[in-house]
């Protein structure tokens, strides 16, 4: 289990070891170039695959991407189509060579109304994938964040209980879809909004965010740098003074460094 931000500080190092986007502004990207809405997706896809090579260099253990929300299905219904249609393909198409790289492969979010083709295809991927260490790459797909809170709720409640009384954060996070992952340490969000979205309402509670305008099928290993670069930049304090920060930051530095004059 990992340690939740609110119940302890937690280690942190100067690479983030959880990243999670929302992939935003293909839309945008392709009305820019007079193409319809889907071009943007397809371009957007050339962006996953560089973002995920460039979080494996870079030392990324977790890198979870919004994919599709569950507000997503009130899109017209040819562009839904089409957004599960690339869904699938990637799964078909993508999975070997994640895992020829050491990738292990999660999907979170309501997969039903995905139909037991994707379904199937999701759980092959998850199994193929399970034992990689190198980056766990987790697509959210008809996720929403409440939906991901009230799935926990019950099934926490609906558990049969040792012990009676009121109920932890770790029993509710431990029921979370993304409960294979310790809490993000940098959100990033492309397209220039400046929202949630109803993403990981729970997880974000003190991961770094960082809202850049670029759009994402530009997004590169450049503009990862950039969002990696301003979250070496901040001070993540949680709840504590700058000054705690300091001190605890020396106290770790010297318990790391070997004692040169033992006596
Ligand atoms: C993000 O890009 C992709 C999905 C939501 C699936 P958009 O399609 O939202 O692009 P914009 O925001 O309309 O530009
Ligand atoms: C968020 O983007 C969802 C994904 C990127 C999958 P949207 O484009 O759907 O978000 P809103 O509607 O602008 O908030
Ligand atoms: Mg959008």
């Amino acid at each position: 289990m990992f340690k939740s931000t609110t119940e302890t500080i937690p280690e942190t190092g100067a690479v983030p070891r959880h990243i999670a986007i929302i992939m935003d502004g293909n839309g945008r990207w392709a009305r820019e170039r007079l193409l319809p809405r889907v071009a943007g997706h397809h371009r957007g896809r050339e962006a996953v695959r560089e973002t995920v090579k460039h979080c494996v260099e870079r030392g990324v253990e977790y890198l979870t991407l919004f994919a599709f929300s569950s507000e997503n299905w009130r899109r017209p219904p040819e562009e839904v189509s089409v957004l599960q249609q690339l869904f699938r393909a990637a799964l078909e198409q993508e999975v070997s060579k994640l895992n020829e790289v050491g990738i292990r492969l999660r999907v979170i979010g309501d997969l039903e109304p995905f139909g037991e083709v994707v379904m199937g295809l999701v759980g092959k991927a998850e199994a193929l994938t399970a034992g990689n260490s190198r980056l766990t790459l987790t697509i959210a797909a008809n996720y929403g964040g409440r939906w991901d809170l009230m799935q926990a709720v019950n099934r926490m409640v609906a558990e049969p209980r040792a012990k009676h009384g009121a109920f932890t954060e770790g029993d509710l996070a431990r029921h979370l879809a993304l409960n294979f992952a310790p809490e993000p340490d940098l959100f990033i969000r492309t397209g220039g909004e400046q929202r949630i979205s109803n993403f990981l309402i729970w997880q974000l509670a003190y991961t770094e965010l960082y809202f850049t305008p670029t759009l994402w099928p530009d997004f590169d290993a450049r503009a990862l740098d950039a969002a990696i670069a301003s979250y070496q930049g901040r001070e993540r304090r949680f709840g504590r003074t700058s000054e705690q920060v300091s001190t605890a930051r020396k106290v770790a530095k010297s318990r790391a460094e070997p004692r040169r004059h033992r006596v």
